[in-house]
């Protein structure tokens, strides 16, 4: 169906005409007045009951609150009604079973795949892939049980006393969020090992790290799907450099310092990674997917296999809700629902992801690839332009920190921002004057959570001029009971699948990106010309001027 007709539908019809209703309504007048809230035995409380009754869900230790969303159960019933008929039961088994989803790339998309317990089963092109993941996850565990024995040895004989990841966007982010998530459930074995991420092109973060390092202890892991992008080649390439002032042979240097990941065996090959130190995966997980899949391999050094078998648990936990729960009750596709709601029918394009944990840090910078490079699409899966609103700008960092910082623009700038916020209801543990200490301190932090929701929602109207809140700013939270490692794999793998549903709905395909192919082709040509093998003259007069500038080596 084109995504023309897609509008034309009774269903979206139905939901559209209750978007202006929604523009207007303030959500102070859904729920009363904020007295009437907290009131018992009153109609507002009686109300309010009733709209958290329909508007939480939980699932397996996470609770999913979106009552504080622009909508009521009509709405809901609609939206599930257009997810019916943009036929999303059978989108989630065509996902999920392997077919070719990703269709301008002519594969499949099988993330869920790396999730598989090793008893299943899944047929793809006539062949069962759960073996061939399963052969994976032994070959890193391997690796990781030689590092953790301190068995693996670098070219002089000592053991490695730390990993630097190379790698970037899908290759970087979900291991980097991963490992500084769970730190604290590094085991044992793992706790000598330090792991560090380097990702930038301008080798900021690789020549900070090199200054603290000895080649002689240090491993690198080059992961890349494609083993070609240069941001990740360039690092390796000046890490190389900085092992042979010490090392001069780059052969033993990469049998002994260089581990490589990537879904292109002939060109980890090619760059000289011996086959034993490669890691494969497939061309059917997408980049920013494939945390689950060999790139996770920094995330089984920090947590041992163990962890990391944990984490793939949660995702598949989660996976089985996806494919079994009744939409209505389903969360990824609530919350798909609720982004297609917020974003292409109440014109609200900001989205801003607020974990109030600090050790959830890197989980907005996670989301905004897995969801701006999925859905940020203006054609549909024929290639054909659309006419909605699709992804939303998001953005996010902890949300206490963000409060002072960009949450006055949340209260009282001119712009309507749906919000995620996200914690645990449980963190600390410890028994000694620190620790209750900092389960107060818990205790602050959920009481500002809470709070402000609470605001944004409400606002306030009976203050004037600059202490003005207009509130109406529709939020969901996600709460769950603690954080650990299955509980992040379940948290990563919802949003995963919330974002296969509000493509569904937009008729995109979210598991391509050729949106950022221009930039590296100019980028690589721009390149030329700075180095003098290739002129500037049909270059546009702005961009002459810039280069003229670094040419001379001076500004002003
Ligand atoms: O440029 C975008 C992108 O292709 C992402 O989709 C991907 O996660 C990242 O670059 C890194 O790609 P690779 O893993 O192939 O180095």
């Amino acid at each position: 169906m084109s995504s023309k007709a897609r509008t034309h539908l009774r269903e979206w019809q139905a939901v559209a005409v209750q978007a202006p209703i929604w523009q207007q309504r303030h959500l102070r007048d859904v729920w009363g007045a904020p007295s009437d809230v907290s009131a018992s035995g009153t109609d507002g409380a009686q109300r309010a009951s009733t709209r958290t009754a329909e508007l939480t869900r939980t699932h397996d230790g996470l609770l999913f609150d979106f009552s504080k969303q622009r909508l009521d159960a009509a709405v809901l019933n609609d939206l599930l009604a257009l997810a019916e008929a943009c036929e999303l039961p059978r989108a989630i088994e065509r996902l999920l079973s392997g077919a070719r989803v990703n269709q301008s790339e002519d594969r499949a998309a099988l993330h869920t795949a790396l999730r598989l317990p090793v008893t299943s089963q899944l047929v793809v092109d006539g062949d069962d892939v759960v073996p061939a993941v399963h052969a994976s996850l032994a070959r890193m565990s391997d690796i990781v049980s030689r590092i953790h024995a301190q068995q693996w040895r670098g070219v002089t004989g000592e053991a490695i006393s730390d990993v630097v990841s190379i790698g970037v966007g899908g290759s970087d982010l979900g291991p980097y969020l991963a490992t500084q998530a769970l730190a604290e459930f590094a085991p044992p074995e793992a706790r000598g090992l330090s792991v560090h991420f380097v990702s930038s092109i301008d080798g900021t973060q690789l020549a900070d790290l090199l200054d603290h390092l000895r080649p002689e202890t240090t491993l690198f892991v080059v992961a890349s799907k494609s083993f070609s992008t240069i941001d990740t080649l360039s690092n390796a390439e000046t890490a190389i450099a900085w092992m042979r002032s010490r090392i001069a042979d780059r052969a033993r240097i990469l049998r002994h310092h260089f581990i490589g990941v990537s879904a292109k065996p002939e060109k980890m090959t090619a760059y000289g990674i011996p086959e034993a130190n490669q890691i494969r995966f497939w061309d059917w997980v997408g980049g920013r997917f494939s945390l689950w899949s060999g790139i996770g391999l920094p995330i089984a050094l920090k947590l041992g296999m163990a962890g990391f078998k944990q984490l793939l648990a949660g995702a598949h936990a989660l996976d089985t809700h996806f494919a079994q729960a009744p939409l209505a009750h389903n969360l990824p596709v609530l919350m798909g629902l609720l982004q297609v709601w917020n974003s292409t029918f109440l014109g609200i394009n900001g989205q801003a992801i607020l974990p109030y944990d600090a050790r959830l840090k890197l989980f907005p910078s996670y989301l905004t690839q897995l969801e701006m490079e999925s859905n940020g699409k203006s054609v549909d899966r024929l290639g054909t332009p659309i006419d909605y609103a699709t992804c939303p700008i998001l953005w996010g960092e902890v949300g206490s920190n963000a409060q002072h910082a960009f949450y006055q623009l949340l209260h009282q700038g001119t712009q309507p921002v749906a919000c995620d916020f996200i914690a645990p209801i449980r963190r600390y543990s410890r028994d000694d004057d620190a620790g209750s200490s900092l389960q107060h301190q818990q205790q602050l932090a959920l009481a500002n959570c809470l709070a402000q929701s609470r605001v944004l929602m409400l606002g306030d109207d009976t203050r004037q001029g600059h202490h003005y809140y207009r509130g109406n700013q529709p939020s969901s939270t996600l709460l769950f009971d603690a954080l650990t490692p299955y509980r992040l794999g379940q948290l990563i793998a919802l949003y995963e699948h919330k974002v296969y549903v509000a493509s569904v709905l937009w008729n995109i395909n979210p598991f391509d990106q050729w949106g950022v192919e221009l930039g590296k082709q100019i980028a690589s040509a721009t390149h030329t010309v700075m180095v003098g093998r290739a002129q500037a003259d049909d270059y546009d007069g702005s961009t002459q001027q810039l280069l003229r500038v670094i040419a001379e080596g001076r500004v002003g």
